[in-house]
């Protein structure tokens, strides 16, 4: 397995406690980064992370039937004038998977991610608000091409951006 799926695959396994939790578990940082200390921000994250623009750019429309998988890709475009790490999140973990889930991006570079939707029954499952986030941070270097999610442990800036989900019946 090469570093950055199993980079991604942590995060998938160990990172979703942090939607639910604000405080920073160190148990599971990467051993050979050290961690951000919070109330301390690194003057690379002290300024906010550049433009990020997606397309679809707000909503993504799923059309029934919802009996069968379907896969959208998004395209991330045009990251600022230095390289940031990105991090794309759903809540609804069950019905979306997001490969890649992480990453790096240098700059002005583009990328594409797919969101994966499971079938479900909609007469039965709670479709509101879904959404997913896509999270920037600025990295160390421009020359970084190794995803750390401590990068997000700290106070440091980060910017957001989501993209909602709607149900065509
Ligand atoms: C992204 O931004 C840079 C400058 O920050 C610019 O030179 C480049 O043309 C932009 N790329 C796209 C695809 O818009
Ligand atoms: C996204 O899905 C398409 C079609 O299923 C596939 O060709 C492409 O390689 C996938 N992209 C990524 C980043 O996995
Ligand atoms: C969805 O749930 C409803 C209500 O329980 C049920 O009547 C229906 O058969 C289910 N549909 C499918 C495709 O499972």
């Amino acid at each position: 397995m090469n570093n950055f799926l199993s980079i991604c695959l942590r995060l998938l396994l160990f990172d979703f406690h942090d939607l639910f939790s604000t405080t920073n578990s160190d148990s599971l940082s990467a051993p050979h980064f050290p961690p951000i200390k919070r109330n301390t921000i690194p003057e690379y994250q002290s300024v906010p992370p550049g433009a990020v623009i997606t397309e679809p750019a707000k909503k993504i429309i799923f059309n029934a039937p919802f009996d069968s998988m379907h896969t959208y890709q998004v395209k991330v475009i045009n990251l600022s004038d230095r390289t940031i790490a990105y991090n794309i999140r759903t809540l609804n973990m069950k019905r979306f998977s997001i490969y890649p889930p992480c990453g790096i991006l240098k700059k002005t570079q583009n990328m594409f991610f797919n969101i994966t939707f499971a079938p479900f029954n909609y007469t039965t499952e709670n479709t509101k608000n879904d959404r997913i986030t896509v999270k920037w941070i600025n990295t160390p270097n421009n020359e970084d091409d190794e995803y750390f999610r401590e990068w997000f442990h700290g106070d440091g800036m980060v910017n957001q951006h989501h993209i909602y989900i709607q149900y065509n019946i």
